[in-house]
């Protein structure tokens, strides 16, 4: 009756439209459907929509659930002939013929698995990680899936957080402009495409900032933090179109996400306009009651329909008790009406009404040539060079014998990283793969692990090892972390190298021969000794299905390494958080500043400075954020403003030349910080404004220009309004947040 009723519709709509001479828009008739549809829904169907649940691939379970119309949506069923058989009964045996949606866990690809988020980003090229999205969409939507639980925009300052894997750094800016290529990889440029799938941005809200880095830990923060750092990641994707959105599992301030009215309701809703889907992280809901805000399931149920949850996860209290929760007046109509609409709109615009099933037998584009080509370029971009002593690197022609050792060399697993679900190790080409095809008969490949895995304590085999190593001209150690070690709920307190990879490293040492270090691993890792060990470090995170050859490519020069880190490395673990845009306190670092082992016995107490630092550590981190080498080098000369004072609403043109003063091409990406030096708050000593990728041949000169508004200048201030203040800005054009150029200007009342 529906279908038949629905092709009308749009004529009923322009009759009414005509009626009042307005332009009826497609957006007009999007609305009038789902406002016909929801009229002649009970209020079990509804419900129905709401719930979401878990498929286990016995799908004859849930068919009565679905023919009632007690479900809405799945996750994890990949199975397209399953997919459809549910989606059958749905659209064909149910009373409205409500489409059912089918959700996965698509982190960094489905099948050609990408780098990790946090790799993604040390490549800071938005246009590379959008079309990586838009691969994972294509894979996943040929088996059903339609709907990804990414990306994870959570801004982590804490390298403890084994979640820091799949966030896009520390940088609000860094992570709202990739974390929207996502949104727009994955949404393509209709939601309605067949091969696109509705991107879910979340942790919402501040799930990185749990204290101590320990997953679902608390947060505490002050509303002004909450706007300024870890919301404005979600507005950029909100802006972008993002069609859903996940609440997070952690509280803000003695309340957690998934009843958070001010989150879900007063910044999202009425904020910013948002009319996607809120859907609640893994039984969220139901976590209310050990998080002690609410008693029982009718409660929690109650309290995250009201603050605006639109669909559960697998924890089904909605399902529960809505209809009673209604009867008893502890919830509206209104706010179950309002869940449903944003669902059907979801359904709608996913073209899911229209066809809902997936096309079987069709060839899977997974692994295609052109996939793991981008998968390469992805990883081979995200790979960040740290230290380069003498130069050894890229591997030089004469080479005869390299050692390849370490238990991450050839693991086709661990190399994947965390939130793989659907990735085949089969596929995965490993670094000692690619370097046996690099250089077959040409270069001598001594393979010895050393160690089985990256916990692994048993030193039996460092003897084979160091054998190796003295027999070749350059040794190649990989070291790092298996994928388990990464991700959710795998935090760490000690994030230094596991197991005795550190020992290894100090064994090979001993071959006297030069050391390359390739870390593999799902966060900044403190491996300070470890570098100074090494004549050259890589850092190449987990690196996907194509880490291998992307690796190969950096070592052999092929390619040359452009990825900045999206995230500090601490010295030590004592010393986190610690990140670039700092305050600068009342007492930021001065002279003297003596370390530990400096400081005289019997020290007078005043003899040694008072300031914000370690008197173990200091207060720099090992790698800074932004920070990277390559093997050319790049001259930045002419910093240039268009005027040294500007008014509001003025654009300020900032120029400089780079040249690069090396013997290599290669792609530097030029980073834009200012510092407020004055405001009705304190500021940060440094933030990031903007960055491009330029590529320059050897003794190539170009200019790049970055356009500033007032509004680039603009902070949230202590009355909640984003303001840009009259006052002196400083202002650094450089290759990382801790060089460049300098100058200044002033932002004066109109
Ligand atoms: C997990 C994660 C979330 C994921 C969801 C579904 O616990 O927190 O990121 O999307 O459950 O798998």
């Amino acid at each position: 009756m529906i279908k038949k009723f629905n092709f009308l519709l749009p004529f009923i709509i322009s009759i009414i439209f005509s009626c009042s001479n307005k332009k009826i828009t497609a957006v007009d008739v999007l609305e009038a459907r789902i406002d016909t549809l929801l009229h002649l829904m009970s209020l079990d169907e509804k419900i129905g929509q709401m719930n979401q649940l878990n498929s286990t691939g016995k799908v004859n379970d849930f068919f009565e659930l679905i023919k009632s119309g007690q479900v809405g949506s799945f996750l994890n069923e990949i199975d397209p002939a399953k997919i459809n058989e549910m989606q059958k009964i749905a659209v064909e045996e149910c009373r409205l013929r409500i489409p059912l949606v089918f959700a996965r866990d698509v982190i960094h690809g489905f099948k050609t698995i990408l780098p990790i988020p946090l790799g993604q980003a040390a490549t800071w090229n938005p246009e590379l990680i959008e079309a990586g999205a838009g691969v994972a969409a294509t894979e996943a939507s040929e088996t059903g899936i339609r709907w990804t639980f990414a990306p994870m925009i959570d801004i982590s300052r804490d390298p403890r957080w084994g979640r820091i894997a799949e966030s896009l750094g520390e940088d609000p800016l860094l992570t709202s402009i990739l974390g929207a290529s996502m949104v727009k990889g994955f949404q393509g440029k209709s939601l309605s495409a067949s091969n696109s799938i509705a991107a879910c941005v979340k942790h919402y809200a501040a799930y990185g900032a749990v204290e101590g880095g320990r997953d679902y830990n608390s947060v505490t923060t002050s509303e002004q933090a909450l706007r300024e750092i870890y919301l404005s990641s979600f507005k950029a994707s909100v802006d972008a179109g993002a069609a859903t959105l996940m609440t997070s599992f952690n509280e803000i301030n003695g309340v957690p996400s998934s009843c958070n009215e001010f989150l879900l309701k007063k910044v999202l809703r009425d904020e910013w306009k948002f009319n996607g889907v809120v859907v609640s992280d893994w039984a969220s809901v139901e976590e209310l009651i050990p998080h002690g805000i609410c008693v029982d399931g009718k409660d929690a149920a109650a309290k995250a329909a009201n603050a605006g949850v639109d669909i559960e996860m697998v924890s089904s209290l909605f399902s529960q008790h809505l209809k009673e929760l209604l009867k008893e007046g502890k919830v509206t109509e209104k706010a179950i009406d309002d869940a449903v609409r944003n669902i059907l709109r979801l359904k709608y615009r996913l073209g899911l009404f229209k066809n809902p099933y997936v096309k079987i037998n069709v060839k899977s584009s997974a692994y295609s040539e052109e996939h793991l080509k981008l998968a390469r370029e992805l990883a081979t971009q995200s790979i960040v060079l740290l230290k380069n002593k003498r130069n050894i690197l890229p591997l030089k022609k004469g080479i005869k014998t390299i050692a390849v050792i370490g238990p991450l060399a050839d693991a086709p697993y661990d190399q994947m990283g965390t939130w793989v679900l659907d990735g085949d190790a089969k596929f995965t080409q490993t670094p000692l793969m690619a370097l046996k095809q690099e250089f077959s008969n040409k270069v001598k490949i001594l393979y010895e692990k050393g160690l089985e895995f990256s916990r692994d304590k048993n030193k039996s085999n460092f003897k084979k090892a160091l054998k190796a190593s003295k027999m070749a001209d350059a040794v190649i150690i990989f070291a790092g972390e298996e994928s388990i070690l990464s991700g959710e709920a795998r935090c760490r307190a000690d994030i230094s190298l596991p197991g005795a990879q550190s020992q290894l490293i100090e064994e090979m040492k001993n071959s006297g021969k030069p050391i390359i270090l390739v870390i593999l691993a799902g966060r900044p890792l403190t491996i300070q000794k470890e570098c100074d060990l090494a004549d050259a470090v890589l850092y190449a995170w987990h690196p996907g299905t194509m880490g291998g050859p992307a690796i190969a490519d950096i070592l052999l020069g092929k390619v040359l390494p452009s990825g900045k880190l999206p995230v500090t490395f601490p010295k030590m673990v004592g010393q986190i958080p610690i990140y670039y845009s700092h305050k600068n306190t009342g007492r930021p670092v001065g002279e003297p500043l003596e370390l530990i082992d400096d400081i005289p016995v019997a020290a007078p107490q005043f003899s040694v400075g008072n300031y914000c630092y370690y008197l173990d550590a200091g207060d720099q981190p090992l790698f800074p954020f932004g920070y990277g080498l390559s093997y050319t080098t790049y001259k930045y000369t002419d910093l240039d403003l268009s005027d040294t004072i500007i008014s509001a609403g003025d654009k300020l043109k900032i120029s400089c030349n780079i040249s690069n003063t090396g013997n290599f091409e290669g792609t530097e990406i030029v980073q834009l910080y200012t510092r407020d030096l004055v405001g009705s708050l304190t500021r940060p000593v440094k933030e990031l404004k903007g960055f491009q990728r330029i590529t320059l041949k050897p003794g190539e000169k170009k200019q790049v220009i970055f356009m500033l508004s007032t509004d680039d200048l603009s902070y949230w201030n202590a009355n909640m309004k984003k303001v840009a203040e009259p006052g002196k800005f400083r202002i650094w054009l450089g290759g990382s947040s801790e060089s460049g150029l300098e100058t200044e200007f002033t932002l004066c009342e109109r």
